[in-house]
């Protein structure tokens, strides 16, 4: 069976390396950042022949890009190999071959675990490695089973391939755009310092040089990631390192980008200057996710969260002085170690005193490794369950709320793709709401003025105010405004 698997990994480099497409599968779990990662990774293939499918049973290559930050992500991934084994197994039958690769945060902490206890997996590799994937599937094809879950000493980024025009427009027109990643926070309940290592910043010309891309391909808006982003220090092209402030900024130039956002954000690193920036910057959006997990002073300190509620409140009035249209989202988890019903309902407090526009809201989930899994206060999942119901009862009242006060007003809106019905087109609203209203194809990828005339539970409706007087505008073909 080894014998078999090694020799089908080499029949399929020798098919790749003789030019034939051959096809990847890629399923992607967790946060926009391994989206921004399973595009990288496909985009560092595509040069040596490899076509993305989305169906598994005909991939060559099946890449599962993991995420480790809640709940039994390991015993997924493990469930997520017993159906690829069985598709593995049919087309060998077939003569068919495939190769399994495991990626991501998962494959980061468990690597060793998974290539033990999973033999159809031909490599585990961690999110510092995937620039070395065209190698890493040479080794397969020589014999080799992969375990690579170190930290190298070079930037991936530096090496992995950037997308090519075809493929930026074919994914429309909002990008990410990784520029940090890893953190040294250390909350005491998140695997992301582990899985992901120590912050690292990209240099602010590289980053200019794929937004420019990205712009040149019609992209209009693009969001920078990084799991701790406005902790962002990259080195600038002065020798000194920028803030993210300051790479807003210099984005901010570029014509095309009309829309700028940035997730997710730590509200220690939230800087005088990136509050500035939100109040100078037209392209930079009202829309800030500011996670702050409780509202409890207690949990807070055993969440080595490094401030408190009062910290939080009063960031909250800054930022909202220098743009009071901005709407905070946030992140949450109930049922922390030690988290008592007082506990609890201080986070509820927070909430009614912040008011979010919307908002994420978890059950802690013991990470193996981490601080907190080691407390022995945890918390019965039944209470978990419960208080869960009640926070997001109230983050739902706050976004219907947040979504009727939009009702009758005046906004932008980025025309994205084609709407649910003929003649309609869906965009997001300055604030990422889902937005429908009736305009030609003609207008995709341009920002029109609008008055929201209805409001639902997931999208609001409009009309445009620019809009011609009927049949005076020409529908073009889709695509051809890029
Ligand atoms: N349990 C529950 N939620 C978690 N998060 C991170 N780690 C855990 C965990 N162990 C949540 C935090 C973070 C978001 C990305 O995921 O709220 O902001
Ligand atoms: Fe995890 Fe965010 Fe805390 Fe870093 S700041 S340890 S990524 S929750």
């Amino acid at each position: 069976m080894r014998r078999a698997t090694l020799r089908c990994a080499r029949e399929t480099l020798e098919r790749v390396t003789m030019n034939e497409p051959k096809k990847v599968f890629v399923k992607t779990w967790g946060c926009q950042m391994n989206v921004y990662d399973s595009d990288r990774m496909t985009d560092t293939l595509a040069p040596g022949g490899w076509e993305e499918t989305s169906t598994v049973e005909d991939a060559d290559l099946v890449i599962l890009n993991t995420c480790h930050i809640r709940e039994k992500a390991a015993e997924k991934v493990f469930s997520e190999l017993g159906r690829i084994r069985r598709v593995k197994e049919a087309r060998a039958l077939r003569g068919e071959t495939m190769v399994v690769g495991v990626a991501g945060c998962v494959a980061q902490a468990e690597g060793v675990e998974i290539a033990r206890r999973a033999p159809v997996v031909d490599m585990v590799f961690g999110p510092q490695s995937y620039h070395r994937l065209p190698d890493l599937i040479d080794r397969v094809a020589a014999g080799a089973r992969v375990v690579e879950t170190e930290f190298p000493v070079e930037d991936k980024f530096d090496h992995l391939a950037p997308a090519s025009r075809e493929r930026t427009v074919a994914r429309g027109l909002t990008a990410f755009l990784t520029v940090q990643e890893g953190c040294d926070k250390f909350c005491t309940f998140c695997v992301v310092p582990y899985t992901r290592g120590s912050e690292t910043s990209r240099p602010v010309d590289r980053i200019v040089a794929e937004a420019e891309r990205l712009a040149d391909a019609g992209v209009r808006e693009v969001t920078l990631l990084g799991q701790n982003v406005n902790a962002y220090h990259g080195p600038g092209p002065d020798g000194a390192a920028w803030s993210l402030a300051r790479l807003l900024r210099r984005l901010a130039e570029i014509p095309v980008l009309a829309r700028l956002r940035y997730t997710t954000s730590h509200p220690r690193d939230m800087g005088d200057d990136l509050i500035e920036a939100h109040r100078d910057l037209p392209a930079l959006m009202p829309y800030l996710h500011l996670p702050v997990q409780s509202g409890s002073d207690r949990i807070l300190a055993a969440m080595n969260r490094r401030h408190r509620r009062d910290d939080y409140l009063r960031l909250v009035e800054r930022i909202r002085a220098a743009r009071p249209d901005i709407a905070l989202s946030g992140d949450f988890i109930v049922g922390f170690p030690g988290e008592t019903e007082a506990d609890f309902a201080a986070t509820l407090e927070l909430i009614e005193a912040v008011g979010y526009g919307s908002a994420f809201s978890f059950k802690y989930s013991p990470r193996p490794g981490t601080p907190a899994a080691a407390e022995a206060d945890q918390i019965a999942e039944s209470v978990k369950v419960e208080r869960l119901a009640r926070l997001q009862a109230l983050i739902d009242r706050q976004t219907r709320d947040f979504n009727l006060s939009r009702l009758g007003m005046t906004m932008d809106v980025l025309l994205e793709k084609p709407g649910r019905r003929p003649g309609q087109l869906a965009g997001r609203s300055p604030w990422l709401q889902a937005v429908h209203l009736d305009a030609p194809v003609d207008l995709l990828g341009t920002i029109v003025p609008v008055r929201i005339d209805a409001v639902m539970t997931y999208s609001l409706s409009a009309v445009r105010l620019d809009a011609p007087a009927p049949s005076s505008r020409p529908v073009a073909a889709l695509g051809g405004v890029r």
